[in-house]
């Protein structure tokens, strides 16, 4: 919590004692952000939450209180308006000290978290040999936001990559290979796949048509499962080549991720078959093995099964889940799992949890969470398609995302009659290119479809990543001119709150932290998207009203430290979306 909230809560909290007696020790003093900065910078609402309990009028109750209330040394005197709100306005001297310390802070006022707590982010988890799609693509880039803001916070966080690893795809990969490069079984680099999607469409249509082909998948796939070391060295082979096809685009995107592949959990898939058998919750049910599920019923008005063991013997993408839960929980020690897939899997997730809930396997105090997210869709509102109607590669969106940057920049460049060296028009391309794919993606509600557009997300006006790029290219225009050295503006600076535009921009950038914390709460990234995007329209709205460099020393000082804190926010809040600044562009 925010260190100003915190203390102007527990003056309340006490007041609330001091007032009405001990029984109201623990009522939340319902403080929140003003939505209008005439009222103040907070409001409590707790006069009208009380009013049934206490038997008075809300406005009464609230002159009580704030007769009992001194906040003199940080808040003009308070307020009552309308029906009894409180509105608190902080000190000017107050917000000047503060912005102070955030001035002088490494970390920008924001507090690391007191107790680091392990926590999973489980994101990305393309499948080996299939398309890693536009659904990867989304679950990365959020999924990678949500653990920069945790890791940022100083928790404990393990990304992990659950690879689609261990499916019966490989039975028909392996057949097709001994068909087409037998070689390759044995021979590390005999195998030169190109790209494994194509071979795997190949192998599905072999698969598809010839029967012999299916019998001999099947066979495949059980002498994978059952350890054969030939089928093994294939199927290890066909991952590499599948990792090293998923590199190009996390080192494109630049994120980290430690892989744990769904084979992982393979000889703990029993284990949890038995587990349950124990709990009683395990039945058999024409011949699988499955648990029937609370609240989730068929058309019938029956109990959906929870299926955990086919009939052939064979597990399945629920008992691989239910054994990493187990073993994220026991092994890896984790206080709060997050999982970042679409939508479509709300009901997995919520069916699995509630199986190892009742299983008894998640103790108090674990947190699990389905964090999902809604669909990209093409301009014409369907699934994204490229123009011959296949399924669009990553790679090539990537690309077209910098190739469409680089015009972009050729064009201004050529309008400003600027000349820059390829290095700079290549690194900013690539850069803004990318940067825009991930924003376009992270400031949409995460649970709303979403229209892939290269030509909003790319626009220089908007909530776009250029947009936000260019106002810290802006402020460091600003250094540049004035030939001021950000770092080293004096020590003992004052700072001086005088115009309107000054006032809203301090109060935007001193509830960073609270933004933050919210961010790891709620797990909405679009949050720090919509912070930032009115930091920079903050930021415009001051710089076009108040000179800086223009300005008399003292005000000069004081605004320069504005400029400073907004670029450092900027960067620090856009590193926490995985987006890199830029000096000029
Ligand atoms: N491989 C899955 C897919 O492509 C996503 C895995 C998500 N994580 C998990 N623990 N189930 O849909």
């Amino acid at each position: 919590m925010n260190a100003t909230i915190a203390y102007l809560k527990n003056c309340f909290e006490q007041a609330l004692i001091a007032a009405f007696g001990n029984d109201l020790a623990g009522v939340d003093p319902v403080l929140v952000p003003t939505s209008n900065p005439q009222f103040g910078d907070y409001q409590s609402n707790v006069s009208m939450s009380l009013a049934k309990r206490l038997g008075k009028a809300p406005r009464a109750i609230a002159q009580d209180l704030i007769q009992k209330l001194d906040l003199s040394d940080i808040c003009e005197p308070l307020e009552i308006a309308g029906p009894g709100f409180i509105n608190i306005k902080l000190k000017t001297e107050y917000l000047q000290s503060q912005l102070a310390a955030m001035q002088g802070s490494s970390r920008l006022g924001v507090e690391a978290a007191k107790n680091p707590k392990r926590v999973i982010v489980d994101f990305s988890s393309p499948n080996i040999a299939k398309e890693m799609h536009v659904g990867h693509l989304r679950s990365t880039i959020i999924g990678d936001a949500i653990a920069r803001v945790l890791e940022f916070q100083g928790q404990d966080v393990l990304r992990l990559n659950h690879v689609g690893d261990w499916g019966t795809q490989f039975g028909m990969l392996i057949t097709y290979l001994q068909e087409v490069c037998p070689e390759a079984l044995t021979t590390a680099d005999a195998l030169d796949l190109g790209d494994l999607v194509a071979f795997y469409k190949k192998a599905k249509q072999r698969f598809d048509e010839d029967p012999e082909f299916q019998e001999k998948s099947r066979q495949e796939v059980v002498k994978l499962q059952s350890g054969n070391p030939e089928s093994h060295r294939t199927w290890q082979l066909l991952c590499d080549q599948s990792r090293r096809e998923f590199q190009v685009i996390y080192d494109l995107l630049d994120i980290c991720l430690t892989e744990r592949g769904e084979s992982f959990y393979n000889p703990l898939l029993q284990q949890v078959i038995d587990d349950l058998e124990q709990t009683g919750l395990l039945v058999e049910d024409q011949g699988a093995k499955c648990v029937f599920l609370e609240g989730f019923t068929n058309r019938e008005g029956e109990p959906l099964p929870l299926i955990v063991q086919k009939s052939d013997g064979g597990y399945n993408y629920a008992t691989t889940d239910l054994a990493a839960i187990r073993y994220r929980i026991q092994t890896d020690q984790a206080k709060r799992m997050i999982y970042v897939t679409d939508a479509g899997q709300a009901n997995h997730f919520a069916q699995v949890f509630q199986v190892a809930r009742r299983a008894g396997w998640i103790p108090e105090g674990v947190e699990i969470i389905h964090i999902p997210f809604g669909l990209v869709q093409g301009e014409d509102g369907k699934r994204l398609k490229t123009r011959s109607g296949d399924t669009v590669r990553l790679r090539d969106l990537l690309d077209e995302a910098i190739v469409r940057s680089r015009a972009d920049l050729e064009t201004r460049l050529k309008e400003e009659d600027r000349h820059e060296s390829e290095e700079f028009i290549a690194h900013t391309s690539q850069i803004v290119g990318i940067s825009a794919v991930k924003y376009a993606d992270l400031s949409q509600n995460r649970t709303s479809n979403y229209i892939f557009s290269f030509d909003k997300m790319l626009a220089l006006q908007g909530n776009t990543a250029p947009y936000m790029l260019y106002a810290y290219v802006r402020i460091q225009g600003i250094s540049r001119k004035g030939q001021i050295d950000f770092d080293n503006l004096g020590s003992d600076l004052k700072i001086l709150l005088q115009e309107e535009t000054e006032f809203a921009l301090a109060r935007h950038l001193l509830q960073l932290d609270e933004m933050i914390d919210q961010v790891s709460q709620d797990l909405m990234p679009n949050r720090l998207c919509q912070y930032l995007f009115e930091l920079s329209q903050k930021f415009n709205q001051f710089y076009d009203r108040c000179p800086v460099l223009q300005a008399e020393t003292s005000v000069r000082t004081s605004r320069l430290v504005l400029c400073d804190l907004t670029a450092r926010t900027l960067k620090l809040g856009l590193s926490l979306l995985g987006i890199g600044v830029l000096e000029r562009m």
